[in-house]
């Protein structure tokens, strides 16, 4: 945020009206235009610290249900503080993550809206990190002093946080993944236009279907083209064959057979991509989230990440990674502070607390769960196939004699024909 009191000299117009990234006064380009021109001090005499930030709402907004029962209890402030704190980020988190939404599902997309995706990516991963920190703030809250204003609070609770369920909502985490509720759906906490905008972001385009989308048309995946899957079953067959071939020469008959172990393993994962039946019925298990295809697209970038095309789109899956580690990580801290400070007693909304935060703590709450375990995929550097010239061509940066559009990309009519980067 620019400094309030710049006005007249240097000010960075950076709050659009809407947070759908690509319109506003910083062209949705998160390099904010600094208007020469810019309102000045005299065109709004009014605005002052306090006024724009609004903070007669904020600062009073910190009421001790203890002290209004007549008995205030000190840490109660600490308790609202945080969680309107953590409120606040989870409305930043998803002004960010509804721009990187509606920027990726362009299309054709303009590959140059690349950085500001990451840029504002990043910011969610570095917000996440702020997060996770701070719930250790309460820690410095004992149990005692917890006790001490909880019956004041309930049958308020966490669960109730609609912001976070829009959160997940938006990610893509679908209703038949959550663990129930005291054999409860998660919707029963919420009613009227809350509830609605749960619902809502349940059926819009989620990150993980946009991004799907986006992994689906990666260039290099054409079968008429570079035909990347078939170039890759073969390779990734060669390796197998090689290592059986290793194996074959051990002596040792009991790490002959630890190693056949392990190549069977090895053997029945890679049969679960190649095989679009069992990658299907992994779909159907929520074990897998992508389709074949995407999956195809998110292998292709991370065997390529060195060619200039595929830097960023890497860079971006590895944050929705981070995203992804960084909320298990938030819900890991939160269960631990959950048993510091209630045991095994049930939670104010009803749950039986600690057992039912612990469960969420796992895979199904993993919306990239596939980029994690792409890793089972990679292969050493030798096996990867190599690059036909065009395909070369369609991966390095400068498209100046490129016409039109190729794969992903549009190149605006500006650029075509000119020797500029895009
Ligand atoms: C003393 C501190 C805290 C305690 C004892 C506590 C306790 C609980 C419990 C027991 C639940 C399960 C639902 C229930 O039965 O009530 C829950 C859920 C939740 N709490 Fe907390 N909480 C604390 C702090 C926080 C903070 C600081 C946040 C920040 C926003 C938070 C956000 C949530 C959310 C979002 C859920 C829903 C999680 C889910 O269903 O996956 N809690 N909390």
């Amino acid at each position: 945020m620019s400094c309030p009191f710049m006005s007249g000299e240097r000010r960075e117009d950076t709050i659009s009206s809407s947070n759908n990234g690509s319109d506003g006064c910083d062209g949705g380009g998160g390099d904010a235009i600094q208007r020469a021109a810019g309102p000045s001090k005299e065109d709004n005499p009014a605005l002052h610290y306090h006024k724009y930030l609004q903070l007669e709402k904020v600062l009073s907004s910190q009421q001790l249900e203890s002290e209004r029962q007549g008995c205030k209890v000190h840490d109660e402030h600490l308790f609202i503080v945080i969680h309107q704190v953590y409120e606040l980020w989870f409305k930043q988190i998803l002004y960010e993550i509804d721009s990187v939404r509606s920027l990726l599902s362009q299309v054709p997309f303009d590959e140059r809206k690349q950085l500001v995706i990451n840029q504002r990516m990043g910011r969610v991963v570095t917000i996440m990190k702020v997060v996770v920190e701070q719930i250790h703030v309460l820690e410095t809250m004992t149990p005692m002093d917890f006790l001490e204003f909880r019956t004041y609070l309930a049958p308020a609770s966490g669960f109730e946080s609609q912001q976070f369920r829009v959160l997940e909502n938006r990610l893509g985490i679908k209703p038949e993944w959550r663990v129930k509720y005291s054999k409860r759906n998660y919707e029963h906490a919420h009613k009227g236009e809350l509830l609605a905008e749960i619902k809502r972001a349940e059926v819009d385009p989620s990150l993980l279907s946009i991004v799907q989308q986006w992994l689906e048309r990666t260039p290099g995946l054409e079968t008429s083209g570079f035909n990347f899957w078939a170039k890759f079953e073969a390779a990734a067959n060669e390796m197998m064959r090689d290592i059986l071939k290793d194996i074959e020469e051990i002596e040792d008959g009991h790490e002959k057979e630890a190693m056949m172990q392990e190549h069977n393993i090895a053997k029945e994962s890679f049969s679960s991509v190649f095989d679009v039946e069992k990658h299907k019925a992994m779909l159907s298990r929520g074990d897998r989230r992508f389709s074949h295809k995407a999956l195809q697209g998110a292998l292709l970038i991370s065997l390529y990440r060195e060619e200039s095309r595929f830097s960023q789109p890497f860079q971006f899956l590895t944050l929705l990674m981070d995203l992804d580690s960084l909320l298990m990580k938030w819900r890991l801290n939160h269960v631990q502070l959950v048993q510091r400070m209630i045991g095994g007693r049930p939670g104010t909304g009803g749950s039986s607390g600690y057992l039912y935060l612990k469960a969420t703590a796992s895979d199904r709450y993993k919306v990239f769960v596939d980029l994690f375990n792409l890793s089972t995929f990679l292969l050493p550097r030798k096996y990867i196939p190599a690059l036909t010239p065009d395909m070369q061509r369609r991966l390095s940066i400068p498209y100046g004699k490129i016409n039109g559009n190729v794969g992903n990309l549009h190149i605006p009519p500006a650029l075509v024909e000119t020797d500029r980067e895009v």
